[in-house]
């Protein structure tokens, strides 16, 4: 069975003292957490070699990660140098990637190939404007993000693909999808999945919902069928929300 996932998505956010007091308050909770359900870390890129000192039985990924190993791309990390460094996994695709930073589809699927040749789990975000919402157009959007960033992967190689849900408009904005909305989007991806792939493939996948999830509205978004977890913004900056969060999974 696909495994439950809370992850913390800290953006530009963070410094040393902040991530040694954070990680150990939350370790306790997430010690306690049954072998099906994990927590994943993403700090910035200059915490990660302190992350993985104080990460106990949390996953450390970095938030980005450049597609050729080595060679002269100033300012890049490579995701060869990430794994060396003893990541776990990246994220690809975030909305803040595509939009502030102009990542395109071509360099995300590069991104996704190169993280999996090296034995990172990609987490791959995915979502809809909120025009695209109000057009109606949100699970065409998400389909189509899906099939030029992963579907190309063979069936062994997605079920290393975290899928993770972030509607912009839900984004740091406190406005969250409701649970209904949130699990129609899940079931089509999930339904996408088993058509390109089949039944079991996509029953492996796990699913997470980002944007406005928060220690009061995480407990019923995670007991949707096809929610497997949250990503996180702005409430794992918070010891107190973040360890509610994973207690709800
Ligand atoms: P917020 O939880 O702050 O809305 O951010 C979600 C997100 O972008 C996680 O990647």
């Amino acid at each position: 069975m696909r495994k439950k996932i809370v992850a913390g998505n800290w953006k530009m956010n963070g410094n040393v003292s902040f991530l040694e007091n954070i990680l150990q308050e939350i370790s306790s909770t997430s010690k306690s957490l049954e072998n099906d359900k994990e927590v994943y870390i993403f700090p910035p890129a200059h915490l990660l070699l302190a992350a993985k000192t104080f990460k106990n039985r949390m996953k450390i990924g970095a938030q980005n990660g450049y597609f050729a190993d080595k060679g002269a791309f100033t300012g890049e990390i490579s995701m060869l140098q990430y794994k060396d460094l003893g990541c776990d996994a990246v994220l690809i695709g975030h909305s803040e990637r595509r939009a502030i930073f102009k990542e395109d589809k071509a360099l995300l699927k590069n991104k996704v190939d190169a993280a999996l040749s090296h034995g990172l789990k990609v987490f791959f975000c995915c979502g809809e404007q909120l025009e695209d919402r109000e057009s109606g157009q949100q699970e065409s959007i998400v389909l189509q993000q899906l099939q030029a960033g992963i579907f190309h992967l063979s069936a062994d190689d997605i079920k290393n693909i975290v899928i993770a849900y972030e509607p912009v408009w839900a984004i740091g904005t406190g406005k969250t999808a409701s649970k209904e909305d949130a699990q129609e989007m899940h079931a089509a991806i999930r339904k996408a999945i088993s058509e390109k792939y089949d039944a079991e493939t996509a029953q492996s996948v796990t699913i997470l919902y980002g944007g406005s999830c928060n220690a009061q509205n995480a407990q019923q978004l995670f007991a949707q069928p096809d929610i497997d977890g949250g990503l996180i913004g702005g409430a794992a900056l918070v010891a107190e929300d973040f360890k509610k969060i994973i207690a709800a999974i």
